[in-house]
């Protein structure tokens, strides 16, 4: 494998034999599969789990790592092509990723959207010239509208909790005092089509999600006996729901534009996960998030605290599931 970019990329059984390689290497370590390798990891935005599970599962594997977060101790990085470089940035990614790659057998990046033009962020312009510059095997660690590995470990809690392929999966937009990237909730409905899950959308308006994703993940969702629709209807969406997925996004509706949506969000503070969400929902119906949750403003402490939770186990199948993809590329 060159390329973990977007779970799309793969076919169902190629995912199902990572999910098979996760649970084996869980059962039966390999410390000294990556013996000799080295993992290169640039973080242009803020982690905790992409960044201690990657370390942690090379360290596992035998291998190891090195940490590049541009302008915390190293150059800060400029990213836009054709700048002219007299700020802050010293050094551009068109030197940074080929040099960072020539040290290391595979490289991890993060870089978020963009977040002033939808249209941009959805061709993920940054990721290819990134993609283009790296003649190592890359993972995507959150791009500007994918989360695959943060999905693969989504995917992979499901099935530890036996939550049938094709059950109720609801995808909730939930309370956030800003507008947060679409990579996470894009990345759960794809995964969630492509297990061939019943896929609802729950939003306010004004947080649709993009018509691109929604056509990519109806895509997915055909070949594998699922759907997905989109409402705004709480009580209908979770009527026999095996599954909420609390996640943060932005206005798509104006997408880019801070002010109109701190307006569009401003009365929406009730849509923060309480017990009572899930009436009508299976009664042990899961809380899946991907993390970090702000408690009693996504997602209340009495949910957090309760045992629908599920998002410590998501974290930890970070670790699990990017051990099978490091291993899958570099054994
Ligand atoms: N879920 C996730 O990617 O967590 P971090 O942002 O902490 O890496």
């Amino acid at each position: 494998m060159r390329r973990f970019i977007d779970l799309a990329d793969f076919n169902r059984d190629q995912i199902l034999d990572l999910l098979a390689l996760a649970r084996a290497l869980q059962d039966k370590p390999e410390p000294r599969a990556l013996a000799g390798k080295i993992l290169g990891l640039v973080f242009l935005n803020p982690s905790l789990r992409t960044l201690a599970s990657f370390q942690a599962g090379m360290a596992r594997l035998g291998g190891s790592s090195f940490v590049i977060t541009p302008g915390q101790g190293t150059w800060q990085l400029e990213t836009h092509l054709n700048a002219i470089m007299n700020g802050a940035a010293a050094e551009h990614i068109r030197e940074g990723i080929p040099v960072l790659a020539s040290y290391c057998d595979a490289l991890g990046v993060r870089a978020f959207a963009d977040g002033r033009s939808l249209n941009e962020d959805l061709r993920e312009p940054l990721f290819e010239m990134i993609d283009g510059l790296c003649d190592k095997p890359l993972i995507n660690m959150e791009s500007a509208m994918n989360h695959p590995c943060q999905a693969l470990a989504d995917w992979r809690t499901m099935d530890e909790l036996k939550v049938p392929a094709r059950a109720k999966f609801v995808l909730s937009w939930v309370y956030h005092p800003k507008a947060l990237p679409l990579a996470v909730p894009a990345a759960a409905v794809q995964m969630a089509a492509m297990r061939g899950m019943e896929v609802v959308v729950l939003r306010p308006d004004g947080f649709a999600m993009p018509p691109q994703i929604m056509d990519k993940a109806r895509l997915a969702a055909a070949s594998a006996g699922g759907s997905v629709t989109e409402t705004g209807d709480r009580a209908a969406a979770m009527a026999g729901a095996s599954v909420l997925y609390a996640k943060e996004w932005g206005t798509t509706l104006y997408y880019g534009d801070t002010e109109a949506d701190s307006r569009l969000r401003a009365d929406l503070s009730q849509w923060c996960v309480r017990e009572s969400w899930f009436t009508g929902a299976l009664p042990d119906a899961k809380l899946m998030h991907c993390l970090p949750v702000r408690r009693n403003v996504a997602v209340a402490d009495e949910v957090l605290d309760g045992p629908r939770a599920v998002v410590k186990r998501e974290a930890f199948n970070r670790l699990t599931v990017q051990m099978a993809v490091l291993h899958r590329m570099l054994a």
